[in-house]
């Protein structure tokens, strides 16, 4: 089981769809897998048309059973095709806000993740981007870590901010009784992307000078009204739009953060 977190410090700036939507692109291909939604927002779950329910406050404070809590994605909203991949939710809802300060213990989330591991094969991590002791506590459970990211100033910020908590977050695990391999910054993605204006082509010169040597900076995923009009649907984009550029460009990158 690998398990791959996405997170920005700054809101807006594509984690929700881009976690969602490599989730169905790894169950499209024939995994099982479980797209935690650690955000209260609730958008990663009521996008793949699950209603809110506190999953993550029920598994991670009061220790309930993961087949009480996880909830199957129907497979016509993965893919128009047949597939034999599993998508399944844990749910959040507005419980999960304060969760930071209400976790018995910052390995909450790894020791419960590892129940999963002989069924899962892959756990995809939706943040929230208020960040705290709940992020460092996803960190420390997870393997590797994805940076979508808008190429403006601000949201440039709030990479810089996870990626300064997830180095903290890897002494903790290097200091971990059992012992885990290393978390992997695996790849910052830019989103909403528009190459033709010098404001996203300069800014994502400024991510490869500051961030190039020490984590893949992924082929942007362009701006397209596809992605609004899927979410709008509670589709992911291959059950929506399955030929769209789109999806092409985000197949590229799930295979990548998939590796
Ligand atoms: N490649 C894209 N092209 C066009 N619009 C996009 C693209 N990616 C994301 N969006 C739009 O950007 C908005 C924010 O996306 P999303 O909800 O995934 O961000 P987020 O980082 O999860 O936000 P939050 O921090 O609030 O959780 C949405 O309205 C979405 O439709
Ligand atoms: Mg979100």
């Amino acid at each position: 089981m690998k398990t791959i977190l996405f997170v920005n410090e700054k809101g807006g700036v594509g984690k929700t769809l881009t976690s969602s939507n490599v989730a169905a692109w790894l169950a499209l291909n024939g995994a099982r897998v479980v797209l935690f939604d650690a955000d209260g927002q609730a958008n990663a779950t009521t996008g793949l048309g699950i209603p809110e329910y506190p999953g993550v406050v029920n598994i991670l404070l009061r220790d309930v059973p993961w087949e009480d809590e996880l909830r199957r994605v129907r497979p016509e909203v993965v893919s128009r095709k047949s597939f034999s991949g599993e998508l399944w939710v844990l749910p959040s809802n507005v419980e999960s806000r304060d969760l930071g300060a209400r976790l018995p213990e910052h390995e909450i989330v790894l020791n419960r993740l590892q129940e999963l591991s002989a069924w899962a094969d892959y756990v995809i991590i939706d943040t929230a981007p208020s960040a705290g002791l709940f992020h460092i506590a996803l960190m420390l459970a997870s393997d590797a870590v994805v940076f979508p990211t808008i190429c403006d100033g601000d949201s440039i910020i709030g990479v810089r901010k996870a990626f300064s908590r997830l180095k903290s977050s890897t002494v903790l695990r290097a200091a971990l009784a059992v012992p885990f391999p290393p978390i992997i910054a695996k790849a910052i993605i830019p989103t909403r992307y528009e190459g033709n204006t010098g404001l996203h082509a300069g800014q994502l010169e400024a991510l490869q000078t500051e961030f190039g040597g020490k984590v893949h900076i992924a082929t942007p995923l362009d701006k397209r009204i596809t992605w609004s009009e899927a979410k709008q649907e509670s589709l992911s984009l291959f059950a929506y739009a399955p030929r769209s550029e789109a999806a092409t460009q985000l197949s590229k990158v799930a295979e990548y953060v998939a590796g």
